[in-house]
Protein backbone atom coordinates (compact mmCIF):
# COMPACT_ATOMS: atom_id res chain seq x y z
CA UNK A 1 0.00 0.00 0.00
CA UNK A 2 1.65 3.40 -1.36
CA UNK A 3 1.17 6.18 0.83
CA UNK A 4 -0.03 8.50 -2.30
CA UNK A 5 -2.40 7.86 -5.18
CA UNK A 6 0.46 9.32 -7.32
CA UNK A 7 3.88 11.20 -7.31
CA UNK A 8 4.91 13.45 -10.01
CA UNK A 9 8.63 13.10 -9.75
CA UNK A 10 11.79 15.25 -10.78
CA UNK A 11 9.62 18.01 -12.76
CA UNK A 12 10.37 21.66 -12.81
CA UNK A 13 7.16 23.22 -10.55
CA UNK A 14 6.37 26.53 -12.78
CA UNK A 15 3.34 28.34 -11.22
CA UNK A 16 2.80 32.23 -12.32
CA UNK A 17 5.34 33.65 -9.36
CA UNK A 18 7.69 30.59 -9.03
CA UNK A 19 9.84 28.15 -10.91
CA UNK A 20 11.62 25.50 -8.90
CA UNK A 21 12.30 21.45 -8.80
CA UNK A 22 9.97 19.89 -6.99
CA UNK A 23 8.12 16.45 -6.48
CA UNK A 24 4.48 16.29 -6.61
CA UNK A 25 2.41 14.02 -4.06
CA UNK A 26 -1.67 13.61 -4.92
CA UNK A 27 -4.09 12.18 -3.02
CA UNK A 28 -8.25 12.02 -3.67
CA UNK A 29 -7.34 14.51 -6.31
CA UNK A 30 -5.50 16.97 -4.74
CA UNK A 31 -2.04 18.33 -4.39
CA UNK A 32 -0.94 16.92 -0.80
CA UNK A 33 2.84 17.00 -0.53
CA UNK A 34 4.97 18.91 -2.79
CA UNK A 35 9.49 19.50 -2.58
CA UNK A 36 10.95 16.56 -1.22
CA UNK A 37 8.95 14.24 0.86
CA UNK A 38 8.88 10.79 2.03
CA UNK A 39 7.01 7.86 0.27
CA UNK A 40 5.46 6.55 -2.49
CA UNK A 41 2.88 6.65 -5.09
CA UNK A 42 0.23 3.94 -6.23
CA UNK A 43 1.35 5.07 -9.14
CA UNK A 44 4.84 7.72 -10.09
CA UNK A 45 5.56 9.69 -13.37
CA UNK A 46 8.74 10.50 -14.08
CA UNK A 47 8.44 14.03 -15.39
CA UNK A 48 12.75 14.72 -16.04
CA UNK A 49 13.17 17.28 -18.42
CA UNK A 50 9.53 18.28 -17.89
CA UNK A 51 7.89 21.56 -16.73
CA UNK A 52 4.89 20.64 -14.73
CA UNK A 53 2.32 23.49 -14.90
CA UNK A 54 -1.12 24.13 -13.50
CA UNK A 55 -3.71 23.27 -16.13
CA UNK A 56 -4.64 25.63 -18.30
CA UNK A 57 -8.09 27.11 -17.92
CA UNK A 58 -10.20 28.78 -20.67
CA UNK A 59 -12.60 31.11 -19.57
CA UNK A 60 -13.77 32.36 -22.87
CA UNK A 61 -15.02 29.55 -25.12
CA UNK A 62 -18.59 28.48 -26.96
CA UNK A 63 -19.55 24.67 -26.24
CA UNK A 64 -22.73 23.31 -27.38
CA UNK A 65 -24.10 26.56 -27.77
CA UNK A 66 -26.80 28.05 -30.40
CA UNK A 67 -26.40 30.98 -31.49
CA UNK A 68 -28.75 33.46 -31.62
CA UNK A 69 -29.25 32.91 -35.32
CA UNK A 70 -30.05 29.43 -34.54
CA UNK A 71 -26.68 27.78 -35.71
CA UNK A 72 -25.51 25.19 -33.40
CA UNK A 73 -21.42 24.80 -32.30
CA UNK A 74 -19.89 22.16 -33.76
CA UNK A 75 -18.70 21.07 -30.41
CA UNK A 76 -20.73 19.72 -27.66
CA UNK A 77 -18.85 19.40 -24.26
CA UNK A 78 -17.62 16.05 -24.82
CA UNK A 79 -15.36 16.63 -28.08
CA UNK A 80 -14.85 20.64 -26.68
CA UNK A 81 -13.57 18.88 -23.65
CA UNK A 82 -11.60 16.47 -25.20
CA UNK A 83 -9.58 18.55 -27.52
CA UNK A 84 -9.30 21.08 -24.19
CA UNK A 85 -7.50 18.25 -22.30
CA UNK A 86 -5.22 17.28 -25.40
CA UNK A 87 -3.88 21.16 -25.06
CA UNK A 88 -3.34 21.35 -21.75
CA UNK A 89 -6.04 23.15 -20.41
CA UNK A 90 -7.98 21.35 -17.46
CA UNK A 91 -10.92 23.80 -16.90
CA UNK A 92 -13.71 25.70 -19.07
CA UNK A 93 -15.53 27.92 -18.47
CA UNK A 94 -18.54 28.54 -21.75
CA UNK A 95 -21.63 30.76 -22.27
CA UNK A 96 -25.28 29.40 -21.18
CA UNK A 97 -27.19 31.91 -23.37
CA UNK A 98 -30.22 33.82 -22.98
CA UNK A 99 -31.97 34.73 -26.55
CA UNK A 100 -34.53 37.47 -26.32
CA UNK A 101 -37.91 35.95 -25.01
CA UNK A 102 -35.86 32.92 -23.10
CA UNK A 103 -36.30 32.44 -19.13
CA UNK A 104 -32.62 32.24 -17.44
CA UNK A 105 -33.95 29.27 -15.05
CA UNK A 106 -34.32 27.24 -18.07
CA UNK A 107 -31.03 28.22 -20.09
CA UNK A 108 -29.24 27.46 -17.33
CA UNK A 109 -30.90 24.03 -16.84
CA UNK A 110 -30.44 22.94 -20.34
CA UNK A 111 -26.88 23.76 -20.20
CA UNK A 112 -26.35 22.11 -17.02
CA UNK A 113 -28.30 18.96 -18.74
CA UNK A 114 -25.91 19.17 -21.65
CA UNK A 115 -22.35 19.22 -19.89
CA UNK A 116 -22.92 16.87 -17.11
CA UNK A 117 -23.34 13.48 -19.34
CA UNK A 118 -20.17 14.99 -21.63
CA UNK A 119 -17.87 17.00 -19.73
CA UNK A 120 -14.47 14.96 -19.25
CA UNK A 121 -12.58 18.03 -17.36
CA UNK A 122 -14.41 20.56 -14.70
CA UNK A 123 -16.32 23.32 -16.29
CA UNK A 124 -17.98 26.54 -15.29
CA UNK A 125 -20.69 28.96 -17.08
CA UNK A 126 -20.85 32.45 -17.43
CA UNK A 127 -24.43 33.63 -18.26
CA UNK A 128 -25.18 35.50 -21.54
CA UNK A 129 -28.30 38.24 -20.56
CA UNK A 130 -29.85 38.99 -23.65
CA UNK A 131 -32.92 40.34 -22.13
CA UNK A 132 -32.81 42.05 -18.96
CA UNK A 133 -36.43 42.37 -18.14
CA UNK A 134 -37.76 43.57 -14.63
CA UNK A 135 -38.26 40.13 -13.28
CA UNK A 136 -34.80 38.87 -14.69
CA UNK A 137 -33.07 41.51 -12.81
CA UNK A 138 -35.05 41.11 -9.42
CA UNK A 139 -35.14 37.41 -9.02
CA UNK A 140 -33.48 35.61 -12.46
CA UNK A 141 -30.08 36.66 -12.26
CA UNK A 142 -29.57 37.08 -8.59
CA UNK A 143 -30.95 32.76 -8.53
CA UNK A 144 -28.41 32.13 -11.16
CA UNK A 145 -25.46 33.72 -9.37
CA UNK A 146 -26.74 32.05 -6.17
CA UNK A 147 -26.57 28.58 -8.42
CA UNK A 148 -22.51 29.25 -9.23
CA UNK A 149 -22.85 31.19 -12.41
CA UNK A 150 -20.98 34.31 -10.78
CA UNK A 151 -20.33 35.88 -14.48
CA UNK A 152 -22.60 37.44 -16.65
CA UNK A 153 -21.90 38.34 -20.40
CA UNK A 154 -23.36 41.33 -22.36
CA UNK A 155 -23.52 42.17 -26.48
CA UNK A 156 -23.08 45.52 -27.56
CA UNK A 157 -23.71 44.50 -31.10
CA UNK A 158 -25.29 41.52 -32.43
CA UNK A 159 -29.03 42.41 -33.43
CA UNK A 160 -30.64 39.63 -31.39
CA UNK A 161 -28.25 40.22 -28.24
CA UNK A 162 -27.80 43.44 -27.64
CA UNK A 163 -28.47 45.09 -25.17
CA UNK A 164 -29.02 49.51 -24.86
CA UNK A 165 -26.60 51.41 -22.52
CA UNK A 166 -29.52 51.59 -19.72
CA UNK A 167 -29.81 47.84 -20.18
CA UNK A 168 -25.95 47.60 -19.01
CA UNK A 169 -26.34 49.43 -16.30
CA UNK A 170 -29.13 47.72 -15.33
CA UNK A 171 -27.44 44.74 -15.00
CA UNK A 172 -24.45 45.99 -13.96
CA UNK A 173 -26.37 47.40 -10.73
CA UNK A 174 -27.45 43.70 -10.28
CA UNK A 175 -24.07 42.29 -10.67
CA UNK A 176 -22.39 44.58 -8.40
CA UNK A 177 -25.12 44.04 -5.71
CA UNK A 178 -24.68 39.97 -6.03
CA UNK A 179 -20.64 40.31 -6.51
CA UNK A 180 -20.94 39.17 -10.31
CA UNK A 181 -18.52 40.33 -13.05
CA UNK A 182 -19.68 41.38 -16.23
CA UNK A 183 -18.19 41.00 -19.58
CA UNK A 184 -19.02 42.61 -22.38
CA UNK A 185 -18.59 42.09 -26.37
CA UNK A 186 -18.05 46.01 -26.82
CA UNK A 187 -18.49 47.15 -30.52
CA UNK A 188 -20.22 49.84 -31.62
CA UNK A 189 -23.66 48.33 -33.68
CA UNK A 190 -24.52 51.65 -35.33
CA UNK A 191 -21.00 52.08 -36.99
CA UNK A 192 -20.47 48.54 -37.82
CA UNK A 193 -24.34 47.92 -39.42
CA UNK A 194 -24.10 51.12 -41.06
CA UNK A 195 -20.77 50.37 -42.66
CA UNK A 196 -21.74 46.63 -43.84
CA UNK A 197 -25.12 47.43 -45.45
CA UNK A 198 -22.80 50.58 -47.84
CA UNK A 199 -20.13 47.59 -48.75
CA UNK A 200 -23.13 45.14 -49.44
CA UNK A 201 -25.07 47.53 -51.27
CA UNK A 202 -22.22 48.04 -53.48
CA UNK A 203 -21.91 44.70 -54.33
CA UNK A 204 -18.96 43.92 -51.90
CA UNK A 205 -19.51 40.10 -49.92
CA UNK A 206 -16.39 38.45 -49.70
CA UNK A 207 -15.21 37.54 -45.97
CA UNK A 208 -12.35 40.24 -46.00
CA UNK A 209 -14.90 43.31 -45.76
CA UNK A 210 -16.02 41.34 -42.87
CA UNK A 211 -13.25 43.06 -41.32
CA UNK A 212 -13.40 46.11 -43.21
CA UNK A 213 -16.86 46.83 -41.61
CA UNK A 214 -16.07 45.90 -38.06
CA UNK A 215 -13.77 49.17 -37.84
CA UNK A 216 -11.04 50.06 -35.13
CA UNK A 217 -12.94 52.61 -34.18
CA UNK A 218 -16.10 50.53 -33.13
CA UNK A 219 -13.99 48.80 -30.63
CA UNK A 220 -12.57 51.68 -29.51
CA UNK A 221 -16.15 53.61 -28.96
CA UNK A 222 -17.54 50.77 -27.53
CA UNK A 223 -14.98 50.09 -24.74
CA UNK A 224 -14.66 53.67 -23.94
CA UNK A 225 -18.26 53.80 -23.65
CA UNK A 226 -18.52 50.80 -21.59
CA UNK A 227 -15.89 52.31 -18.88
CA UNK A 228 -18.15 55.36 -18.89
CA UNK A 229 -20.99 52.94 -17.75
CA UNK A 230 -18.89 50.60 -15.50
CA UNK A 231 -17.49 53.81 -13.55
CA UNK A 232 -21.02 55.09 -13.36
CA UNK A 233 -22.62 51.78 -11.93
CA UNK A 234 -19.36 51.41 -9.92
CA UNK A 235 -19.11 47.83 -11.23
CA UNK A 236 -16.45 45.69 -12.67
CA UNK A 237 -15.80 44.98 -16.08
CA UNK A 238 -14.35 42.76 -18.22
CA UNK A 239 -13.62 43.23 -21.74
CA UNK A 240 -13.56 40.07 -23.60
CA UNK A 241 -11.30 39.57 -27.22
CA UNK A 242 -9.99 42.86 -27.21
CA UNK A 243 -8.22 43.55 -30.90
CA UNK A 244 -7.10 47.28 -31.01
CA UNK A 245 -4.40 49.59 -29.50
CA UNK A 246 -6.66 52.13 -29.53
CA UNK A 247 -9.31 49.75 -27.33
CA UNK A 248 -5.80 48.54 -25.11
CA UNK A 249 -5.19 52.35 -24.53
CA UNK A 250 -8.87 52.80 -23.14
CA UNK A 251 -8.46 50.34 -20.73
CA UNK A 252 -5.13 51.34 -19.99
CA UNK A 253 -6.45 54.89 -18.84
CA UNK A 254 -9.30 53.65 -17.27
CA UNK A 255 -7.18 51.18 -14.70
CA UNK A 256 -4.62 54.27 -14.25
CA UNK A 257 -7.81 56.31 -13.04
CA UNK A 258 -8.34 53.23 -10.53
CA UNK A 259 -11.51 52.07 -12.36
CA UNK A 260 -11.91 47.93 -12.23
CA UNK A 261 -11.92 47.26 -16.09
CA UNK A 262 -10.47 44.11 -16.93
CA UNK A 263 -9.45 42.84 -20.37
CA UNK A 264 -8.90 39.93 -22.01
CA UNK A 265 -6.94 39.25 -25.82
CA UNK A 266 -7.18 35.78 -27.69
CA UNK A 267 -4.94 33.74 -30.31
CA UNK A 268 -6.38 35.00 -33.15
CA UNK A 269 -5.44 38.50 -32.16
CA UNK A 270 -2.07 37.53 -31.87
CA UNK A 271 -1.52 35.45 -34.42
CA UNK A 272 -3.69 36.00 -37.38
CA UNK A 273 -4.39 39.32 -39.36
CA UNK A 274 -7.06 40.77 -41.68
CA UNK A 275 -4.95 39.47 -44.88
CA UNK A 276 -6.18 35.76 -43.62
CA UNK A 277 -9.51 36.96 -43.77
CA UNK A 278 -8.69 37.73 -47.60
CA UNK A 279 -8.52 34.60 -49.61
CA UNK A 280 -10.08 32.80 -52.70
CA UNK A 281 -13.69 32.66 -52.79
CA UNK A 282 -15.04 32.01 -49.37
CA UNK A 283 -12.20 30.49 -47.52
CA UNK A 284 -11.92 33.75 -45.67
CA UNK A 285 -14.77 32.49 -43.86
CA UNK A 286 -12.68 30.38 -41.85
CA UNK A 287 -10.59 33.21 -40.12
CA UNK A 288 -13.65 35.58 -39.85
CA UNK A 289 -14.74 36.30 -35.99
CA UNK A 290 -15.87 39.61 -34.07
CA UNK A 291 -13.42 41.62 -33.81
CA UNK A 292 -11.74 40.35 -36.73
CA UNK A 293 -7.67 40.01 -36.72
CA UNK A 294 -6.24 43.30 -37.77
CA UNK A 295 -2.57 43.91 -38.28
CA UNK A 296 1.13 43.51 -37.23
CA UNK A 297 0.51 46.89 -35.02
CA UNK A 298 -2.65 45.72 -33.48
CA UNK A 299 -0.77 42.33 -32.83
CA UNK A 300 2.01 44.48 -31.15
CA UNK A 301 -0.31 46.05 -29.33
CA UNK A 302 -1.93 42.90 -27.76
CA UNK A 303 1.21 41.41 -26.83
CA UNK A 304 2.53 44.60 -24.75
CA UNK A 305 -1.13 44.77 -23.40
CA UNK A 306 -0.92 41.09 -21.72
CA UNK A 307 2.90 42.24 -20.79
CA UNK A 308 1.96 45.50 -19.05
CA UNK A 309 -0.79 44.15 -17.41
CA UNK A 310 -3.67 46.08 -19.21
CA UNK A 311 -4.92 42.68 -20.26
CA UNK A 312 -5.01 39.68 -18.00
CA UNK A 313 -5.92 37.27 -19.63
CA UNK A 314 -5.48 35.24 -23.07
CA UNK A 315 -8.61 33.07 -23.91
CA UNK A 316 -9.38 30.72 -27.30
CA UNK A 317 -13.08 32.28 -27.55
CA UNK A 318 -13.05 29.36 -29.16
CA UNK A 319 -16.32 29.42 -31.26
CA UNK A 320 -16.50 26.10 -33.39
CA UNK A 321 -18.47 26.12 -36.96
CA UNK A 322 -17.84 23.72 -39.94
CA UNK A 323 -16.59 25.31 -43.11
CA UNK A 324 -20.25 24.33 -44.66
CA UNK A 325 -23.60 25.29 -44.40
CA UNK A 326 -24.67 23.98 -41.06
CA UNK A 327 -21.81 26.87 -39.41
CA UNK A 328 -20.39 28.86 -41.25
CA UNK A 329 -22.33 29.37 -44.45
CA UNK A 330 -25.83 29.47 -43.82
CA UNK A 331 -26.65 30.50 -47.65
CA UNK A 332 -23.72 27.78 -49.28
CA UNK A 333 -21.90 29.87 -52.38
CA UNK A 334 -23.94 32.63 -51.35
CA UNK A 335 -23.44 33.55 -47.98
CA UNK A 336 -22.10 37.01 -47.91
CA UNK A 337 -19.65 38.36 -44.50
CA UNK A 338 -23.05 39.54 -42.71
CA UNK A 339 -24.27 35.90 -42.67
CA UNK A 340 -20.65 33.81 -42.30
CA UNK A 341 -21.28 32.40 -38.46
CA UNK A 342 -18.93 34.27 -36.19
CA UNK A 343 -15.72 32.79 -34.43
CA UNK A 344 -13.29 30.88 -35.01
CA UNK A 345 -11.64 27.52 -33.00
CA UNK A 346 -8.77 27.39 -30.53
CA UNK A 347 -9.48 25.36 -27.38
CA UNK A 348 -6.68 22.96 -28.04
CA UNK A 349 -3.57 24.89 -29.58
CA UNK A 350 -4.08 27.90 -27.35
CA UNK A 351 -1.22 26.69 -25.12
CA UNK A 352 0.88 25.48 -27.67
CA UNK A 353 0.59 28.04 -29.60
CA UNK A 354 1.29 30.98 -26.68
CA UNK A 355 4.28 28.97 -25.07
CA UNK A 356 6.22 28.43 -28.82
CA UNK A 357 5.50 32.17 -29.66
CA UNK A 358 5.84 33.85 -26.52
CA UNK A 359 7.85 31.55 -24.15
CA UNK A 360 10.14 29.92 -27.29
CA UNK A 361 10.71 33.75 -28.22
CA UNK A 362 11.32 35.17 -24.93
CA UNK A 363 9.25 37.64 -24.65
CA UNK A 364 7.11 35.51 -22.27
CA UNK A 365 8.38 33.60 -18.99
CA UNK A 366 7.36 30.71 -18.14
CA UNK A 367 5.87 32.01 -15.12
CA UNK A 368 4.00 35.01 -17.04
CA UNK A 369 2.95 32.07 -19.51
CA UNK A 370 1.15 30.04 -16.27
CA UNK A 371 -0.37 33.77 -15.15
CA UNK A 372 -2.06 34.50 -18.11
CA UNK A 373 -3.47 31.11 -19.26
CA UNK A 374 -4.64 29.71 -16.12
CA UNK A 375 -3.99 31.81 -12.52
CA UNK A 376 -5.15 35.17 -13.35
CA UNK A 377 -8.52 33.43 -15.27
CA UNK A 378 -8.59 31.13 -11.49
CA UNK A 379 -8.39 34.71 -9.40
CA UNK A 380 -11.00 36.90 -11.73
CA UNK A 381 -13.63 34.10 -12.17
CA UNK A 382 -13.62 33.07 -8.56
CA UNK A 383 -11.71 29.33 -9.09
CA UNK A 384 -8.65 30.39 -6.89
CA UNK A 385 -6.54 28.63 -5.50
CA UNK A 386 -8.64 25.84 -6.06
CA UNK A 387 -7.86 25.93 -9.69
CA UNK A 388 -4.89 27.99 -11.52
CA UNK A 389 -1.88 27.13 -8.97
CA UNK A 390 0.34 24.38 -8.30
CA UNK A 391 0.10 24.41 -3.95
CA UNK A 392 -0.51 21.81 -1.33
CA UNK A 393 -4.51 21.61 -1.00
CA UNK A 394 -5.36 22.82 -4.59
CA UNK A 395 -7.03 20.48 -7.05
CA UNK A 396 -4.11 18.56 -8.95
CA UNK A 397 -5.30 19.40 -12.42
CA UNK A 398 -1.58 20.00 -13.81
CA UNK A 399 -0.46 19.97 -17.18
CA UNK A 400 3.06 17.96 -17.79
CA UNK A 401 4.91 19.90 -20.80
CA UNK A 402 7.49 19.08 -22.69
CA UNK A 403 9.43 22.21 -23.67
CA UNK A 404 11.90 20.25 -26.61
CA UNK A 405 8.62 18.66 -28.46
CA UNK A 406 7.86 19.62 -31.89
CA UNK A 407 5.39 19.49 -34.45
CA UNK A 408 3.60 20.93 -37.38
CA UNK A 409 -0.46 21.69 -37.16
CA UNK A 410 -2.55 19.99 -39.32
CA UNK A 411 -6.27 19.68 -39.30
CA UNK A 412 -6.41 16.20 -38.11
CA UNK A 413 -4.61 16.33 -35.53
CA UNK A 414 -6.87 18.65 -33.53
CA UNK A 415 -9.52 16.57 -31.50
CA UNK A 416 -12.47 18.80 -32.08
CA UNK A 417 -15.71 19.13 -34.71
CA UNK A 418 -14.43 21.39 -36.27
CA UNK A 419 -12.64 20.00 -39.40
CA UNK A 420 -10.31 22.50 -40.10
CA UNK A 421 -8.09 25.30 -38.11
CA UNK A 422 -7.31 28.33 -38.97
CA UNK A 423 -3.06 27.68 -37.82
CA UNK A 424 -2.94 24.69 -39.60
CA UNK A 425 0.86 24.89 -41.60
CA UNK A 426 2.43 26.54 -38.17
CA UNK A 427 5.40 25.01 -36.59
CA UNK A 428 5.06 24.56 -32.28
CA UNK A 429 7.85 23.41 -30.01
CA UNK A 430 6.26 22.48 -26.40
CA UNK A 431 3.56 20.40 -26.10
CA UNK A 432 1.87 18.94 -22.89
CA UNK A 433 2.42 15.31 -23.14
CA UNK A 434 0.71 14.20 -19.99
CA UNK A 435 -2.68 15.63 -18.45
CA UNK A 436 -4.24 15.55 -15.03
CA UNK A 437 -7.47 16.45 -13.93
CA UNK A 438 -8.28 16.16 -9.89
CA UNK A 439 -5.96 14.00 -10.00
CA UNK A 440 -6.64 11.51 -12.71
CA UNK A 441 -4.14 10.98 -16.10
CA UNK A 442 -6.57 12.06 -18.71
CA UNK A 443 -4.22 12.46 -20.93
CA UNK A 444 -1.02 9.85 -21.09
CA UNK A 445 1.28 10.64 -24.34
CA UNK A 446 -1.45 11.29 -26.67
CA UNK A 447 -4.11 8.45 -25.26
CA UNK A 448 -7.27 10.03 -24.02
CA UNK A 449 -8.20 8.04 -20.73
CA UNK A 450 -11.24 9.88 -19.65
CA UNK A 451 -14.96 8.84 -19.30
CA UNK A 452 -17.87 10.61 -20.09
CA UNK A 453 -19.54 12.58 -17.66
CA UNK A 454 -15.91 12.83 -15.15
CA UNK A 455 -15.90 16.54 -15.12
CA UNK A 456 -17.19 18.54 -12.83
CA UNK A 457 -19.61 21.56 -12.41
CA UNK A 458 -17.74 24.49 -10.68
CA UNK A 459 -20.56 25.89 -8.42
CA UNK A 460 -18.31 29.98 -7.75
CA UNK A 461 -19.74 32.03 -5.27
CA UNK A 462 -20.40 35.66 -6.01
CA UNK A 463 -17.29 37.66 -6.38
CA UNK A 464 -17.59 40.36 -4.08
CA UNK A 465 -14.94 38.98 -1.82
CA UNK A 466 -12.55 38.93 -4.90
CA UNK A 467 -13.17 42.22 -6.01
CA UNK A 468 -13.86 45.00 -3.80
CA UNK A 469 -16.49 47.24 -4.97
CA UNK A 470 -15.31 51.08 -4.42
CA UNK A 471 -12.98 52.66 -6.19
CA UNK A 472 -11.62 54.56 -3.39
CA UNK A 473 -10.56 50.70 -2.08
CA UNK A 474 -6.39 51.01 -1.98
CA UNK A 475 -5.79 47.38 -3.33
CA UNK A 476 -7.84 48.38 -6.31
CA UNK A 477 -6.07 51.50 -7.00
CA UNK A 478 -2.43 49.10 -6.68
CA UNK A 479 -4.14 46.89 -9.04
CA UNK A 480 -3.61 44.23 -6.16
CA UNK A 481 -3.36 40.49 -7.54
CA UNK A 482 -5.80 41.07 -10.62
CA UNK A 483 -3.49 43.86 -12.10
CA UNK A 484 -0.18 43.34 -11.36
CA UNK A 485 1.93 44.00 -13.94
CA UNK A 486 3.81 41.32 -15.74
CA UNK A 487 6.65 43.93 -16.33
CA UNK A 488 8.49 47.16 -15.91
O1 LIG B 1 -16.80 35.86 -33.16
C1 LIG B 1 -16.58 35.67 -32.00
N1 LIG B 1 -15.71 36.39 -31.36
N2 LIG B 1 -17.16 34.74 -31.24
C2 LIG B 1 -18.43 34.23 -31.36
C3 LIG B 1 -19.51 35.15 -30.98
C4 LIG B 1 -19.16 36.14 -29.92
O2 LIG B 1 -18.84 37.25 -30.25
O3 LIG B 1 -19.21 35.80 -28.75
ZN1 LIG C 1 -17.99 38.20 -28.32
ZN1 LIG D 1 -16.97 34.68 -27.71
Amino acid sequence: MADFDLVIRNGTVVTAEHTFDADIAISDGLIVALGKFTGTGDREIDATSKLVLPGGIDSHTHIEQLSAAGVMNADDFHSATVSAAFGGTTTTISFAAQHRGMQIPQVVAEYHERAAPKAVIDYAFHLIVADPTPETLADHLPSAIEGGVASLKLYMTYDRLMVDDRQILEVLTVARSHGALTMVHAENHGMIGWMSDRVVGDGNTLPRYHAVCHTRGAEAEAIHRLIALSELADAPVLIVHVSTPEGIDQIRQARARGLKVYGETCPQYLFLTSDDLDRGGLDGAMFCCSPPPRDAVSQEACWEGLLDGTLQVYSSDHAPFRFDASGKLPNGAQTTFKEIANGVPGLELRLPMLYTEGVGSGRLTPNQFVDITSTQHARIYGLYPKKGTIAVGSDADLAIWDPERELEITHDMIHDNVGYTPYAGRRLRGWPDTVLSRGDVIIDDGVLHAERGRGRFLHRGGLASAIPLGRDVPEIRQMGAWGTPLRR
